[in-house]
């Protein structure tokens, strides 16, 4: 059985003043049953993680470069988020291979990156509405596993997410066959390629998750948590979540 994580994506949002937030969130849950994670932008993510030392929030990066070090003006590297405090990276969000032309092989050269950091990379799938609309849902979501985990992957330092790109922040969001389907498909993909290990692997939802839907869409097949954008910014929201996964 995968264990359960629910995971919070700042995205580019959050002051310092933010920080409450998570100190707050903390507060709520001091002995959760299911793992809890923050993911903000990389200015906040040291003062965050001394914030939430010894608390059971874990705090990751949105990102990493392939490079250990060197000369890679305004990037950040794996062995750099987590001398921060980071025990995780989000790799491969739709945003970043939307905004900054991210491809699978580059992905999968970053979680190569980040699992030598001693970083558990939450690495990301999703389709376009227009890919959907194809019917081509399963065999993107496929390529892209393929693609963007590396041959050295160990499958029991990996999360997987899987975000409809049309879900994103839209209020919209699959119907919980279409979301069982596609986590169902990703289960049977991974265990072909790790065997019985695949069933350890965290199969996270993300995509206009709120305290209102979460129950519903934790209730579905082979979905161990969520990868949260807007509702993890507010820790009234984000608990809502947490609870509703534990
Ligand atoms: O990575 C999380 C994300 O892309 C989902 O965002 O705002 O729809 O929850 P949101």
């Amino acid at each position: 059985m995968a264990r359960k994580l629910a995971a919070g994506n700042w995205k580019m949002n959050g002051l310092r003043s933010a920080l409450a937030e998570a100190k707050t969130l903390a507060d709520m849950f001091p002995a959760p049953s299911v793992d809890i994670l923050l993911c903000p932008p990389a200015t906040l993510l040291s003062g965050m993680a001394e914030m939430l030392s010894g608390t059971s929030v874990e705090v990751g990066g949105q990102d990493c470069h392939t490079a250990a070090s060197g000369a890679h003006t305004g990037d950040i590297s794996a062995a750099m988020l987590a001398d921060a405090g980071a025990g995780y990276v989000i790799l491969g969000h739709s945003e970043r291979r939307a905004d900054h032309g991210e491809t699978d092989h580059l992905v999968s050269l970053k979680t190569t990156a980040a699992l030598a950091a001693g970083l558990v990379p939450i690495v990301c799938v999703g389709e376009t509405f227009a890919q959907r609309e194809a019917g081509e849902t399963l065999g993107i979501i496929r390529a892209q596993l393929s693609g963007s985990l590396p041959e050295d992957c160990d499958p029991a330092r990996l999360v997987i997410a899987y975000e409809p790109v049309w879900a994103i922040g839209s209020g919209k969001t699959p119907t919980l066959a279409q979301i069982a389907e596609v986590h169902d498909d990703m289960r049977a993909t991974l265990s072909a390629r790790f065997g019985d290990a695949a069933a350890d692997i965290p199969l996270l939802y993300g995509g206009s998750v709120k305290p209102g839907n979460a129950m519903e869409i934790f209730d579905t097949s082979n979905v161990d948590g969520a990868l949260v954008g807007g509702a993890s910014l507010k820790a009234a929201d984000f608990s809502g979540i947490v609870k509703a996964l534990e």
